[in-house]
């Protein structure tokens, strides 16, 4: 098999089809990596190959699979299930807690619908009460970001968790401002008062140091698409040890039963449909898996994982200080959180007075720097492989498209 780069921070050897000169969406959508492109091309190949031969060695990734992302998230592996995505893994815990009529559900305005949708979904089929909390005022008109936007979040969280709530739903990073939220405080917070923490981790695993286990954050949902490097399509779920035996397996399907293979395997009188599920998680890992995302997702996992999570995003820090300097003077109003722990490795800004979002963007992608627009910022987002040297290439472009 062929050499491939060897993955390094601040080169992207590993992406050399890549148009933009400097590509800084990876809270949309990242470019597969060349270990991506090999990993599903080796997938494809076994199955080619062998057919259902090959579904042994691929079961035996999914299982290696999820040892990584245990590694990447500080946890057993065995509290990890792959999923289809963020949504497909928000949607089986909004379904499969053990809801009481009546109990409350805490959201937060602002927040990406997918960490929404399912549970207002959940509240409408189990008459369940949804909260909404407000985010820190991070735009011009609503007033300056405050120094620790943590202390505004979970003043109102802790008011509203007096009232009596179940749960709290949030994004470990707002996909809009880039404001990390107070994950640890949150989740103490939320044991205080006897609720339960779920965060969308989208926005953050792959590029933000997230110890989930030590920050007690009893479920979590990713998808593969951005920060994590791997393709659409394909995620996971964690939950946390204390919490798996009371998760019922509301959304099941075949492979959520423990032995549910069995019948295919070991010849007649094995298909049943009584079988205990398994335990949460893996009773969510009800199909057979989208194993040319998982094999994108273990690569690019693995490669996160030599590089350092804590080394990336000092890196993307690094990248972001400069640019949003850089911006400032360019008459850009930088929404970025002041306080370190706050910030993530989304850079998101308003543009000057009358300038139009849009056509700046599209300006911008022309020029080859790939940013996204999302609820009206500009949002820059670099990952391991931006190079610092490509500063000031995008600046001179973003001086240029903001020219009237
Ligand atoms: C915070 C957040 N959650 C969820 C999603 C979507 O996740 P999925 O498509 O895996 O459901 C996105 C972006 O697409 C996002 O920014």
């Amino acid at each position: 098999m062929q050499d491939l780069p060897i993955p390094r921070i601040g080169r992207r050897d590993l992406f050399p089809r890549l148009q933009a000169r400097a590509y800084l969406s990876h809270a949309a959508i990242s470019p597969p990596s060349l270990l991506v492109e090999r990993a599903v091309q080796e997938a494809l190949s076994d199955y080619a190959t062998l057919g259902v031969g090959a579904f042994p060695l691929w079961a035996e990734r999914r299982e290696q699979l999820r040892g990584a992302l245990g590694r990447l998230l500080q946890v057993a592996p065995s509290l990890v299930a792959v999923t289809p995505g963020t949504t497909h893994s928000i949607t089986q815990l909004a379904f499969g807690l053990p809801w009481r009529r009546g109990e409350r559900v805490v959201l937060f305005r602002g927040e990406f619908p997918a960490n929404v949708t399912p549970w207002q979904r959940a509240a409408e089929h189990f008459d369940l009460e949804l909260d909404w909390l407000p985010l820190p005022p991070c735009r011009r008109e609503e007033g300056a970001s405050p120094e620790d936007p943590s202390g505004f979040v979970l003043e109102h969280l802790e008011r509203c968790l007096r009232r009596g709530a179940r749960l709290v739903a949030v994004s470990a990073v707002q996909f809009q401002t880039g404001l990390r939220m107070p994950l640890t405080a949150m989740a103490e917070l939320c044991h205080r008062y006897g609720a339960e923490l779920a965060v969308d981790g989208i926005q953050a695993c792959g590029a933000v140091p997230l110890a989930v286990g030590d920050a007690k954050i009893d479920y979590l949902a990713c998808g593969a698409h951005k920060w994590l490097l791997g393709v659409e399509g394909v995620g996971f779920t964690y939950v946390r040890k204390e919490r798996a035996a009371a998760l019922v397996p509301r959304l099941a399907g075949w492979l959520s039963h423990e032995a549910g293979e069995a019948f295919l395997v070991e010849g007649s009188g094995h298909l049943r449909y009584d079988r205990p599920f398994k335990p949460a998680p893996a009773c969510f890992e009800g199909s057979s898996s989208n194993v040319l995302g998982l094999a994108a997702l273990q690569a690019s996992v693995g490669m996160l994982l030599e590089l350092g999570v804590e080394s990336i995003f000092d890196h993307i820090q690094g990248y972001l200080d400069l640019l949003e300097a850089g911006l400032t003077e360019l008459g850009c109003h930088s929404v970025r959180a002041r306080h370190p722990e706050s910030r993530s490795c989304i850079l998101s800004v308003q543009l000057p007075e009358g300038a139009s979002g849009g056509a700046v963007i599209a300006r911008l992608r022309q020029a080859g720097v790939a940013v996204s627009h999302p609820d009206g910022l500009v949002r820059f987002a670099p990952h391991f492989s931006n190079d610092l040297d490509e500063i000031p290439f995008v600046l001179e472009q973003t001086r240029r498209a903001l020219r009237p």
